[in-house]
């Protein structure tokens, strides 16, 4: 609560992004369309708000996510609401919504945009975050595994960053993890009474998700437990040793983490997640795996499906650390010096705008050296000079702020000579 003169701060766990730091966003956002694009993604738009019932169902009951961390509502007409936590679980409602299987074939669909969880807030850790995620759904060929990786590999080196692991696992089929489960029933039934209540609780509803827990004093325990690695049948064994020596051949650094079960149920087959050095703590840049049941649980047709979703937040902040990516300098700054000066070098920016030059002319008037103090704080690549003997001449200044260089140029010229030097 807030006293009533008290300025009103944004919502725990949220934040407000200023322009000194969209960039970046809308950079990674730039360069994931281009590579994910380039593998023949298209972009996929669905709500934030969904039905409770869709992650029930798809995420699981069991989950931190759905037990803890959901922002659950009732509606006006008490029907239960959720924004979302994730967006695989809506990409797959929206395929079969719209019954994109009649359509045949694979769909390889990406997204963008804002998740929510109630989570304790911390660096890189937020109660709304973003996601660039995809999704490949029709196939289970572990060739799409290899590729949906290669493009994850391809899009984290366009953006410049070097310092991460990709860590994989397989947890099987239903088939194989009914078996599997029996043995790790067993192993806890013996160890169980000193786990933690969460541990407790999941080793008899869904002893998978004793995986998930982060209690220090149970981790000893915890490593000690079967893996489900070492249980597959030999259909998930022989998917699993393909999408190895796929990725072996597309020559894909990668480590098999045995205990990446991931937080989410819908998960069968390859997991994945890539982590960060540069991250600390919150160290999970992306993670993701298949889902060959995730359409049948929510009502669809049976379809495989593969995808990830990278921490927009925790990217933005890896290529920051790692000074990799760089801000769009402004083109040009236009100075001008007496009042005649002003409608030609509002004509000037208006012409350069036009040919989709970024310029910048102030109204009011300002001295020569505080004009080009202003044209190097906003970075501009160069500068226009209109000042009394330009006029006079009728041949303006163009300064190359980066060599200091000048060349006097008419000004019908000057956006053909701009263009080829700053729209390369
Ligand atoms: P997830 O592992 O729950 O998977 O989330 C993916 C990524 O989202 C994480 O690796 C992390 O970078 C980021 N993330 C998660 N929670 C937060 C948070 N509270 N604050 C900041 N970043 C966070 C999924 O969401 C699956 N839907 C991925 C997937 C797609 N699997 C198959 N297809």
């Amino acid at each position: 609560m807030f006293k009533k003169s008290e300025p009103i701060r944004a919502v725990k766990g949220t934040r407000d992004f200023l322009p000194a730091e969209t960039w970046r966003w809308q950079k990674v956002e730039e360069e994931a369309r281009r590579v994910f694009g380039a593998y023949n993604f298209r972009e996929v738009r669905t709500p934030v708000l969904e039905h409770t019932e869709l992650f029930a169902r798809s995420v699981g009951v069991d989950t931190d996510i759905v037990t803890k961390e959901m922002y659950t509502f009732h509606d006006r007409d008490s029907e239960s609401l959720t924004l979302r936590p994730e967006a695989t679980a809506s990409v797959v409602r929206a395929y079969i919504e719209h019954s994109l299987f009649n359509e045949g074939g694979i769909h390889k669909l990406y997204y963008m945009g804002p998740m929510f969880r109630r989570e304790r807030p911390q660096k890189g850790r937020y109660r709304q975050f973003s996601q660039i995620g995809a999704e490949v759904l029709g196939s289970d060929n572990p060739g799409i595994d290899a590729e949906v990786l290669e493009m994850l590999v391809l899009f984290l080196d366009r953006l410049g960053l070097q310092d991460f692991t990709l860590l994989i696992n397989s947890v099987g089929c239903p088939a194989c993890r009914q078996e599997y489960l029996k043995t790790l029933r067993q192993s806890l039934e013996n160890v169980k009474g000193g786990m933690c209540e969460d541990c407790r609780r999941r080793a008899d509803t869904n002893p998978l998700r004793v995986f998930d827990c982060k209690v220090e004093a149970d981790q000893p325990v915890i490593e000690k437990l079967p893996h489900m690695l070492d249980h597959l049948c030999p259909e998930c064994r022989q998917h699993f040793e393909s999408v190895k020596a796929d990725l072996k051949q597309r020559a894909i650094n990668f480590q098999i983490e045995p205990r990446l079960v991931r937080g989410l149920d819908y998960y069968t087959r390859t997991t994945f997640e890539i982590t960060s050095a540069a991250l600390g703590s919150q160290n999970a840049l992306l993670g993701g795996g298949r889902y060959d049941g995730l359409s049948e649980m929510l009502g669809g047709p049976p379809t495989p499906g593969i995808g990830f979703a990278i921490g927009q937040d925790r990217l933005v902040l890896a290529a920051e650390q790692a000074g990799c990516i760089k801000p769009e300098p402004l083109g040009v700054f236009i100075a001008w010096m007496t009042h005649e000066g002003l409608a030609p070098a509002a004509g000037l920016a208006r012409e350069l705008r036009r040919q989709s030059i970024s310029a910048e002319v102030l109204y009011d008037a300002v001295k020569m050296k505080k004009s080009l103090g202003i044209a190097s704080k906003l970075n501009a690549r160069f500068a226009v000079i209109i000042g009394e003997s330009e006029l006079a001449s009728g041949r303006y200044q163009v300064k190359d702020m980066s060599t200091g260089q000048q060349q006097e140029i008419e000004p019908s010229q000057i956006a053909e000579h701009l263009k080829v030097r700053i729209l390369k």
